[in-house]
């Protein structure tokens, strides 16, 4: 009998990446998984008795929560809206998720450390501590604490500058913006002083539904081995750039000219909340875990914007 997971957020970015990986007819977890992928309107992840009927309802081996309040300037304005769905509603997932005795991995974000670039040169590691600087980084730090002590087993994956470079409602992720604006302008400015690893929202779909095919066995098999359970992982695409450089990689793949890109400093961008300069996650604790590295973030970028 295939392994039911629960996404919730699949509407988003990366739950709706996670759906098609399991959906998907080839590769590894074809027909062995049963993913239902839930938005808010099913499943409101602030309410916790939704939560628990949702759970109860679906039965899944493993919750995979995308679930979040995302909007990292409009969080600036209304931290208890961040805290609602990134803190208690994580909570509140993790505690149904205990209850009912399923697995949970958690998504959460680069933006729980300071970035202000004083990690070691192979990025932080998952017990460098946290200090987030903006509204969102708190609610995601405050969610981490909640559901570890809800769920005490549950996997916290943090990832970074996650990208599909499809266009979608509202604007789309950075990719998918330089993809835009390089039909639309001659030129473009975009920051050289802020550094990360880019992260196909497919690769790291990829990585998810093997760290959840891990536990979905160690939920039969307790004892098995490799046991990533109670741990916080980090999972972006390999190698690292700046905005800037990653605007003309995409300039490049598009056939345009890269020069046409222009680099410029936060300053010149002011945002409500501040940008991390230094977002690069160590890629060790996901190897430690027998888990398959996601592949350097330029050919992962070829390969996205090759899609059609
Ligand atoms: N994107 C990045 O660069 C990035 C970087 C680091 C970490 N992350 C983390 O990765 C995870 C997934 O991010 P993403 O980029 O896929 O985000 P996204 O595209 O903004 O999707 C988030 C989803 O959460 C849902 N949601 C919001 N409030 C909810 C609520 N109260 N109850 C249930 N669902 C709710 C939304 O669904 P509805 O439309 O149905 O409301 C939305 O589809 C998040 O934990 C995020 O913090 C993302």
């Amino acid at each position: 009998m295939a392994t039911r997971i629960l996404i919730a957020g699949a509407a988003g970015q990366l739950g709706s990446a996670l759906l098609s990986e399991w959906r998907g007819r080839t590769g590894p977890h074809a027909g062995r998984f049963d993913a239902v992928g839930v938005g808010s309107s099913e499943m409101d992840i602030t309410d916790p008795a939704a939560v628990r009927a949702a759970v109860m309802r679906f039965r899944p081996r493993v919750v995979v929560n995308c679930a979040a309040y995302t909007a990292v300037d409009a969080a600036e304005a209304d931290e208890p809206a961040a805290h609602a769905v990134n803190a208690a509603g994580a909570g509140n997932l993790a505690r149904a998720c205990a209850d009912a005795g399923c697995g949970l991995v958690h998504l959460s974000t680069d933006y729980v450390f300071s970035g202000e670039g004083c990690a070691g040169a192979g990025g932080y590691e998952p017990d460098d501590p946290v200090g987030p600087r903006t509204a969102y980084g708190r609610s995601k730090a405050a969610g981490e604490l909640a559901v570890r002590s809800a769920h005490p087993a549950a996997v916290v994956v943090r990832t970074a500058w996650v990208y599909t470079g499809a266009a979608r409602q509202g604007g789309g992720d950075f990719v998918a913006t330089m993809r835009r604006l390089e039909a639309e302008r001659e030129s473009v400015d975009v920051v050289d002083d802020q550094c990360g690893s880019p992260t196909y929202a497919r690769d790291l779909a990829r990585g998810i539904a093997e760290l959840v095919a891990v536990l979905a066995v160690r939920q039969t098999a307790p004892d098995a081995w490799p046991r990533p359970a109670g741990r916080t992982l980090h999972a972006t695409g390999g190698g690292a750039a700046t905005w800037y450089e990653v605007a003309r990689a995409v300039f490049e793949e598009l056939g345009a000219d890269p020069d046409r890109v222009r680099a410029c400093r936060t300053e010149d961008m002011p945002r409500p909340a501040p940008r991390p300069r230094y977002s690069v996650l160590s890629g060790g604790s996901w190897a430690d875990a027998g888990l398959t590295p996601l592949r350097h973030w330029r050919p992962a970028l070829a390969a996205a914007l090759a899609e059609p």
